[in-house]
This record gives structure tokens, C-alpha cells and sequence, in this order.
């Protein structure tokens, strides 16, 4: 097919909108820019791509595909590389934010010597791709709503990579402008939940949204890897996976009742003070009980259950055994009686509480870390939940380093 005729046949247009109607009813922003990095691949022929967002005066790289270096469905540490170009002419993304420009490069290694910006092989050297062609342009409306930066790498045709088609350049841009709407509002969400985060908690803002986003992401990784592991198919690996991240960031929701003597307490807690920190997951679930979608449905299943335990002894047990006059919680669930939602989000916010510093702990070595969560593999956690997470360990630890704080 010539690609190179400047028009779209119907069904190319047809694609496009229904892609934009579809990510408008995605609700994370990690799987809105999956999913828009997916199509405009797509649509462009294009090898690879990532995409920036607007981070302060930066762009924080955010998300990343490549059909080389690694297939789409697997987890990768790749995703997770942390680093932020300044808005600013000098770089080819910097220079789409800045002047809301599409940037059409033929061959990164032999660019005119007189253009603002200079190709930056920092990533070809240290993943080993080549970089040849890219078709750079902004995400959002200029200049007051650009949202981040959409760079497609390396056009293929016949299997050999060219330079960008007439029609990608025309119309890619479009698309890009209509994505970001989408992109909006998963940024917006995910602002939302850490809000809401924050309130709970009322500890250092900073600190709670990264534990937050880290516990949100180990589960979402943790989800995917089981599910394939099942043999889940893709796409329902991809729904549940944005829903669980957004579930798993409200766990701890409940604090919000929690007073503030008990939760900052800098110390350890009375068993009578304990007792009342336990209610968190029960207040936290009240709020989701309408259940009005699968964000609820998930949320209450999270919040409810990820202080259970998979051999018993956890709590709260289940909802209609407890009684408010009397503060009894009784018959603590296990095994698959626990949603699989919150058995993974167990061991996400256990292993993110040990390695974080605690108004009442400091942060654990890894080696203790690892022989505990081995050690209570089978009592306190799935065993085959922690099997998933040793195999993805890397990913784990750049989820952590990204997420700092
Ligand atoms: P969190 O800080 O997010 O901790 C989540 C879970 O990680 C804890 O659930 C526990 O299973 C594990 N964990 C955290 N720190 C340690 C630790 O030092 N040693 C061990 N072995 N496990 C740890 P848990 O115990 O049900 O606690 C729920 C929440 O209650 C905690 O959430 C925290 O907000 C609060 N909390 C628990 N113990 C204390 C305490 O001694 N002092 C204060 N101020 N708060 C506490
Ligand atoms: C980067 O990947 O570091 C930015 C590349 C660019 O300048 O466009
Ligand atoms: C699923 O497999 O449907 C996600 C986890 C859950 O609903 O418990
Ligand atoms: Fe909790
Ligand atoms: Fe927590």
C-alpha cells in the first residue's frame, strides 16, 4: 500500500474516531497512553514511540513502546526509567512543547547542523536501538494547553524503516490533538485519587503520593504478570489492569477516619489504639458500597480485604459480622475467600511499608525485606502472588526508584 498518497480511506478514519471514543472510556492514565501510543503506532507504521508529559518546567518521560526491544505485553523495566527533558528549544521534544511544532526528522544521525534542537542518543546507547526516523509533535492545544509530547520512532515499510509518510505528518498531529484529551482527564483522575490520598493520610503530601502511585503500580505489574500466567487473554488483562492500579491507590482510604493522634503516632501503637486503626478497611469500604462500577466493585473488594491473610489471622472478616457497638471483628478470612484484587495489593503495601520510612519505623534492607515476605509467603500472603512478584523483581525495584518521593 502507498502510504504516501495524503489521505485517509475510510476505514483509517473510522479507526481513528473509534479510538478516541474508546480512550475516552479508559479511566487510568497509564492505559490512556498505552493505548494512544498503540494506535498512533499503528496508524504511522511506526516501530516505536514514547510519550512525555508535562511535569513542572519538564517533560517527564512517561511511557514507552518499542517492537524491537521488547513485546508489548510484557512487563518491562523499560517503562519505568525515570528522567525529565527541560521544556526548551534545545532537544527535539522540548522544541514541540515549547513552539507547539511538529518535528518530522528523516535521519536522527545526519540532521541539518543549523536546527535549534540536537538528537539526543543517550536512549540508542543505552538500550542498543538505532533511532533513524521520528515524527515529534505536541500533546494538547498551543501554547496554553500542551499536556506533554508524542514521539513515534522509526517508520517501517517492507520491514525496512523510512522516513514518514505525507499522510502521517498530515494527519498524526490531529490525532495527537484529539488524544490528548483523553490524556487529560486519566491525568486528572490519577490527581484525583492522589487528592483524596492525601487527605486520608494528612502526612507529608509528597510522601503519601508516591507511596500512593508505588503500591498502585506493584499491584497493576504483580496483576498482569499472574493473569498471564492463568492465561487471561490481553484485553481482559488490560481492563482489570487499569482498574486494579486505581483500586489499589485507595486502599488505605478508610484513614480518613482514623484520628490523627493514632496515625501519626511515632510510635508503636497500644493494642487498644491498634484496634481502632484496624477500622480503616471497613471505613474504607462504606464508601465504595453502592458499587456502581467495576472501580467500586474493586475498590471495596481492596479496601476491605488487603490487611486479610491467606492462612487466616488477618481482619476484618467479613462485613456483616462486625459490630460497631460492640468494635468486634470476628472469623478473619482465607485463601481464595480473600479477593484476588486484595491478596495482591496485600503484598504490595506490606513490601512498600517496609522499605519506606514510617513516623513509627525506619526503612528495611532488602535482604530483610525478602527473606520476610519469603518467610510469610503461605501464611500471610498468596504463595503464588509472591512467586509472581520474585519474577518480576526488576520491574519492583524500578517501580520503587521511580516513585521515590
Ligand atoms: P502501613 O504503615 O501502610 O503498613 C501496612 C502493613 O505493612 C502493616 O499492616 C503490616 O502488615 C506491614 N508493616 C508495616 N510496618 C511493619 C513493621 O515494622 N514490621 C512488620 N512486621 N510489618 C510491618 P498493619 O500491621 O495491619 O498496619 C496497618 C496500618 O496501621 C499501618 O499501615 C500503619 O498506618 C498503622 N500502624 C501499624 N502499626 C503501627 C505502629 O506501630 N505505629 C503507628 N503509628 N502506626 C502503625
Ligand atoms: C530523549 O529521549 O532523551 C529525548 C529525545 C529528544 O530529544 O527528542
Ligand atoms: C479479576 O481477575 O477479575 C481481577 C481481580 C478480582 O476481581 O478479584
Ligand atoms: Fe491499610
Ligand atoms: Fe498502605
Amino acid at each position: 500500500m502507498d502510504r504516501d498518497c495524503y489521505s485517509l480511506s475510510n476505514t483509517e478514519v473510522v479507526s481513528i474516531l473509534g479510538t478516541i471514543e474508546e480512550l475516552n472510556h479508559l479511566k487510568d492514565v497509564d492505559t490512556i497512553l498505552d493505548n494512544t501510543l498503540l494506535e498512533a503506532r499503528k496508524l504511522a507504521g511506526a516501530d516505536a514511540g514514547s510519550i512525555f508529559l508535562k511535569d513542572g518546567d519538564g517533560l517527564r518521560f512517561s511511557y514507552v513502546q518499542n517492537d524491537t526491544l521488547f513485546k508489548e505485553d510484557e512487563t518491562n523495566v523499560a517503562l519505568y526509567a525515570d528522567y525529565t527533558v527541560p521544556i526548551s528549544p534545545g532537544s527535539i521534544v522540548g522544541y514541540a512543547a515549547l513552539t507547539g511544532e511538529t518535528v518530522v526528522i528523516d535521519d536522527a544521525y545526519h540532521m541539518a547542523g543549523d536546527l535549534p534542537y540536537q538528537f539526543n542518543p543517550a536512549w540508542d546507547q543505552r538500550s542498543g536501538y538505532k533511532t533513524i526516523s521520528m515524527l515529534t509533535m505536541p500533546l494538547g492545544s498551543f501554547p496554553e494547553r500542551v499536556v506533554g509530547v508524542l514521539q513515534l520512532i522509526n517508520a517501517k515499510q517492507d520491514n525496512k524503516v523510512s522516513r514518514f509518510s505525507e499522510t502521517s505528518r498530515a494527519y498524526m498531529p490531529l490525532f495527537a490533538n484529539h488524544a490528548s484529551l483523553a490524556i487529560e482527564r486519566g491525568v486528572m483522575n490519577r490527581e484525583l485519587i492522589l487528592r483524596m490520598m492525601m487527605m486520608a493520610e494528612l502526612r507529608d503530601p509528597h510522601e503519601t503520593g508516591a507511596h500512593v502511585q508505588r503500591v498502585g503500580a506493584y499491584s497493576a505489574e504483580i496483576y498482569r504478570q499472574y493473569a498471564l500466567m492463568k492465561g487471561e487473554d490481553r484485553n481482559t488483562i488490560k481492563r482489570n489492569r487499569d482498574v486494579i492500579r486505581l483500586a489499589s491507590m485507595l486502599h488505605d482510604v478508610g484513614k480518613v477516619g482514623i484520628s490523627d493522634t493514632i496515625l501519626k503516632k511515632p510510635a508503636k501503637l497500644t493494642d487498644e489504639e491498634f484496634g481502632v486503626m484496624k477500622w480503616h478497611t471497613v471505613y474504607g469500604a462504606r464508601l465504595f458500597l453502592n458499587k456502581n462500577s467495576r472501580l467500586d466493585e474493586m475498590s471495596y473488594d481492596i479496601a476491605l480485604n488487603h490487611h486479610e491473610k491467606w492462612g487466616g489471622g488477618g481482619y476484618p472478616g467479613r462485613l456483616s459480622d462486625i459490630h460497631a457497638d460492640s468494635g468486634s471483628m470476628n472469623q478473619p478470612k482465607s485463601g481464595d475467600a480473600i479477593p484476588l484484587a486484595a491478596r495482591i495489593t496485600a503484598l504490595a503495601d506490606v513490601f512498600d511499608a517496609l522499605s519506606s520510612k514510617r513516623s513509627y519505623k525506619e526503612p528495611w534492607t532488602d535482604e530483610k525485606i525478602f527473606s520476610t515476605i519469603e518467610a510469610d509467603s503461605g501464611t500471610h500472603f498468596d504463595p503464588e502472588i509472591v512467586a509472581v512478584f520474585f519474577q518480576i523483581i526488576d520491574v519492583i525495584k524500578a517501580i520503587r526508584e521511580k516513585y521515590r518521593g
